[in-house]
């Protein structure tokens, strides 16, 4: 695989993305200074215990600051644990933080760089599905709190962002389909990528992945370059989100999964109430219901979509709901009316 280089530019900051094999080899010969200057590797427990030997032989003597793993540590303790690791490590304004892991890991560390003497450089080293094409790319960084999903973050684009299709290898088919919400969620707003996620034999195929996965980061990368700070445009990357919020808390499944059933029902909302394509809508929920298998449609908690930070008033739903190729409505209804059409939905796919 050669090297694929993509500069992602996020208001005043940009991020080099590079998508290859031996990515810490590559990050650790590209950065000497991280010996001198300072550095240290934030990871989860899980991709310390597969990962280890390999940070140990290419980023041997750098400290490392291990979070348990779980997006129930994605909290404030983890979040001051990591800065109190990096201030006895006496890290200074000159060092990088290195965060190496999935999307909690990324999000925290993210945070923390920013936090740390007003910023330090980050590099993020995504090992998920999910991190590589989505949370590593666009500078979005948070913890959860008072019980709110991502309720405390800020915009900080790493500096580097370093994808390598091997840590693919090592993740439980539930990550796959995780990241393969966000992927078809691109491909709902991207032709290409839903031509290239339709006639795939297997969307689980590690080199069929391989092969999407900068691709993916691209489209998002435009997004954000239009948009860095979520005005209008990046809201489309929210599409099926409100509902798949609904669905995590109740049900336990993973983000993608709960994109996957978002992006189902939010069309069964958008077929209701837009001027929406039936023919895409139905191609759209069959890719979501390949990767989603057999499974029947998970419990939900409407009530949460009123949480949403997208929503404009407390007893409205506010939705980025597909509608054709390319194509989403904002859609906002009322929360009761919202609550029982959800309801009617799920109980139509049962
Ligand atoms: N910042 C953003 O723009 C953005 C976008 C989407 C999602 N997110 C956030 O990302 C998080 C979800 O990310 P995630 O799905 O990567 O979850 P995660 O970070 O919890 O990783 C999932 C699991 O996989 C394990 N793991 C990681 N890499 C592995 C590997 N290579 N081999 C084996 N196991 C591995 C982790 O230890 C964890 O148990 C959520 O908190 C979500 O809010 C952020």
């Amino acid at each position: 695989m050669k090297t694929i280089r993509l500069n992602v530019r996020c208001g005043v900051r940009e991020s080099a993305v590079f998508c290859r094999k031996h990515a810490l080899k590559a990050l650790a010969a590209a950065h000497p200074e991280l010996w001198t200057a300072g550095g240290m590797i934030f990871t989860d427990s899980n991709v310390a215990a597969r990962y280890g030997n390999a940070v140990a032989r290419w980023l041997g003597g750098l400290p490392m600051f291990v979070m348990p793993a779980g997006e129930e540590h994605k909290n404030e303790e983890t979040l001051f644990s990591l800065l109190g690791a990096m201030a006895k490590a006496g890290l200074r304004r000159n060092a990088t933080l290195i965060a190496l892991g999935g999307g909690v890991v990324g999000d925290v560390g993210g945070l923390a760089a920013s936090l740390y003497m007003r910023g330090i450089a980050c590099i993020q080293v995504p090992t998920t599905l999910l991190s590589q094409v989505d949370s590593a790319v666009g500078g979005k960084t948070a913890i959860d709190f008072c019980g709110v999903k991502n309720l405390v973050g800020a915009f900080y684009p790493p500096r580097e962002v370093y994808v390598d299709p091997v840590f693919l290898g090592t993740l439980p088919h539930v990550a796959l389909k995780c990241g393969l919400g966000e992927i078809v969620k691109h491909g709902a707003l991207h032709a290409p990528i839903f031509a290239r996620l339709s006639a795939a034999e297997d969307l689980f195929d590690l080199g069929f992945l391989a092969e999407i996965v900068p691709e993916n980061i691209a489209f998002k990368a435009g997004i954000v370059q239009k948009d860095p700070f979520e005005g209008d445009l990046r809201r489309c990357l929210n599409l099926g989100h409100t509902t798949a919020h609904a669905i995590e808390l109740a049900s336990g499944l993973s983000h993608g999964e709960c994109v996957l059933w978002g992006l189902i029902l939010e069309s069964g909302l958008a077929a209701r109430h837009c001027a929406a394509d039936p023919a895409f809508l139905g191609a759209l929920a069959q890719l979501c219901r390949r990767v989603l298998g057999e499974a029947a449609p998970p419990p939900l908690e409407a009530a949460r979509a009123l949480l949403d930070k997208k929503n404009t008033a407390a007893d409205r739903v506010t939705l980025t709901v597909p509608v054709a190729a390319e194509k989403y409505e904002i859609l906002e209804l009322p929360y009761p009316q919202y609550a029982a059409e959800l309801k009617a939905l799920g109980e139509e796919l049962c």
